[in-house]
């Protein structure tokens, strides 16, 4: 998983982002903190002590927000997310042999991310798409109907996928120096 990776962070783009949010007060918090979220994938510490002191807004109140809403990260996201559902409906029709799969396939457990930043794996209550149960969502796309057998093949046209676009970059890198 990704955690007790060490990545830089360069903060220098803060300052566009905070001229954006001047003089408006605490109402600012949470389109303050998604546009870091927006910027940078997740919300680096830095970032977060950065704006408290710029703003004069507590870090408490950040973290607040943060740890309150789902939709923010405070560690760093792979590049492809995988989210299983284990709600009722999917849970019935077999969604346990799936996520099991999903972590042999990604080595993964739910909530971590691989130590390579390509894949983040998260299980949810629901997906809201019961009637294609057990469901599967890649990236904001949705796989219903699903089975070891057939997430199998999805996870590791992603791995492929993955592995192909790093050589690439790799290729690129090489012909650039
Ligand atoms: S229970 Fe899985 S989509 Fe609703």
């Amino acid at each position: 998983m990704a955690t007790g990776i060490v990545r830089e962070v360069d903060l220098k783009a803060l300052e566009k982002i905070f001229r954006g949010f001047e003089g408006k007060g605490e109402s600012i918090l949470i389109p303050l903190v998604q546009a870091i979220q927006a910027e940078y994938g997740f919300l680096p510490k830095e970032a977060l002590v950065k704006a408290s002191h710029h703003f004069r807004i507590p870090l408490s109140r950040f973290y607040g927000v943060v740890t309150f809403y789902a939709q923010f990260y405070l560690t760093p996201r792979g590049k492809h997310t995988i989210r299983c559902c284990r709600g009722t409906a999917c849970h019935v029709r077999g969604a346990a042999k799936v996520i099991e799969t999903v972590e042999q396939e990604l080595g993964l457990k739910e909530g971590e991310t691989s130590e390579d930043l390509s894949f983040s794996f998260e299980t949810v209550a629901c997906l809201g798409a019961c009637a294609l149960a057990p469901v599967v969502v890649l990236d904001e796309r949705y796989y219903g109907q699903m089975n070891p057998e057939k997430v199998r093949v999805l996870v590791r046209q992603y791995k492929g996928a993955s592995i192909q676009e790093s050589s690439i970059g790799e290729e690129n890198n090489g012909k650039a120096d």
